[in-house]
């Protein structure tokens, strides 16, 4: 390890962020009693320009009114190049109940625009006496997005998440597809024939996973847009989890649970880390730095991937 030890992330569940756009406030009783971890609140994307104030005001009022459990619960607000940012921060602030947790900004290219938005932020938790601070969690989906992701994830203490946008990113990128996140047709390679499709999203997932993990944030895979393929969607989920990541959003209820069942370690999994956390104690009481798990090597590197294991089901348990 560094002389700079790595921060932890924080220590909540994030297997699930569920996506309704705050324009259409008959599902919110429905998102609060769903089992995502993290509810998103949209002002951005998901809602036209003329309806921009009304959802102000709906989400304002639910996040006072609907019991949100212990949820983590987040309104994306809108990018920093439109005219609607500023009054979704100030009328978010000034009015909504301090059970609202973080602000979602989409489409950060530097790490000047969360100190904008935090600036702002910090200046009406003063002048409303708010004592809850409010947290941050970002969309890395553009090219800038992702060259500076390293000073995104250190911009402000305030940092908790960070995802990963597809279809922003891919246009932004100028990549070839329509898809929102998975494999796409033209992405493969042959060997003898046959095409074997690689991942497009895996450089930037590894680059967002880098820079929170450096940083103490918690890497999240963003929307699968195709949400009549489950088996795509898994496949998705499974390579994020095996990348480092915690989580990955639902823009639809039937993705909820696929969610959670990837990024809660199974049974399998968390039995098999706690004999690997046991078969090296017994290697070091015996003076050895490494041992034979299942006729694999198993060494000091090991303890510290097994916990990363344990500590994740232990976090979802509690
Ligand atoms: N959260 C909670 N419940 C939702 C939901 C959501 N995001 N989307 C739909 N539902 C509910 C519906 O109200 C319906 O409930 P019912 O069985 O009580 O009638 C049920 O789930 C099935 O919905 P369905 O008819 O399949 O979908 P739809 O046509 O109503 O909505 C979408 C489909 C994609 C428009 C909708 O899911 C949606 O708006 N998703 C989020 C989009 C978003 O926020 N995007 C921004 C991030 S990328
Ligand atoms: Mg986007």
């Amino acid at each position: 390890m560094s002389f700079r030890i790595q921060p932890a992330a924080p220590a909540r569940p994030n297997r699930c962020q569920l996506f309704g756009p705050g324009s259409r406030p008959a599902i919110f009783e429905k998102m609060a009693a769903s089992a995502a971890d993290v509810i998103n609140l949209d002002l951005e994307d998901s809602v036209a320009p003329d309806d921009k104030p009304e959802a102000r005001k709906n989400i304002i009022q639910a996040i006072g009114d609907v019991d949100w459990g212990s949820k983590t619960l987040s309104v994306r607000i809108n990018g920093l190049d439109t005219p609607y940012w500023y009054r979704d921060v100030v009328d978010l602030l000034e009015q909504a109940s301090d059970r609202i947790d973080q602000i979602m900004i989409p489409k950060v290219g530097c790490a000047g625009d969360i100190y904008a938005v935090d600036a702002l932020v910090t200046a009406i938790e003063s002048a409303k006496g708010r004592s809850k601070p409010i947290k941050f969690e970002v969309i890395i989906e553009s090219a800038a997005g992702i060259a500076h992701v390293e000073e995104i994830a250190a911009a402000s203490p305030r940092m908790e998440a960070m995802s990963l946008g597809a279809a922003d990113f891919a246009a932004s990128m100028g990549m070839q597809t329509t898809g929102i996140g998975g494999t796409q047709e033209n992405y493969y390679m042959i060997r003898e024939g046959v095409k074997h499709w690689s991942d497009p999203w895996h450089w930037a997932q590894a680059a967002i996973v880098a820079a929170c993990r450096t940083h103490g944030v918690l890497p999240v895979d963003g929307p699968f847009g195709d949400f009549s393929d489950d088996d795509g969607y898994v496949a998705q989920a499974k390579r994020s989890a095996t990348l480092g990541m915690v989580g990955k959003w639902a823009i639809h209820p039937k993705q909820i649970g696929l969610a959670n069942e990837v990024f809660t370690p199974s049974e399998t999994a968390v039995a098999e880390a706690k004999e690997i956390l046991a078969a090296m104690e017994t290697a070091k009481a015996e003076g050895a730095g490494a041992t034979v798990y299942k006729g694999r090597l198993v060494d000091i590197a090991s303890i510290k991937q097994a916990e990363v294991i344990v500590k994740q089901a232990e976090l979802i348990a509690g």
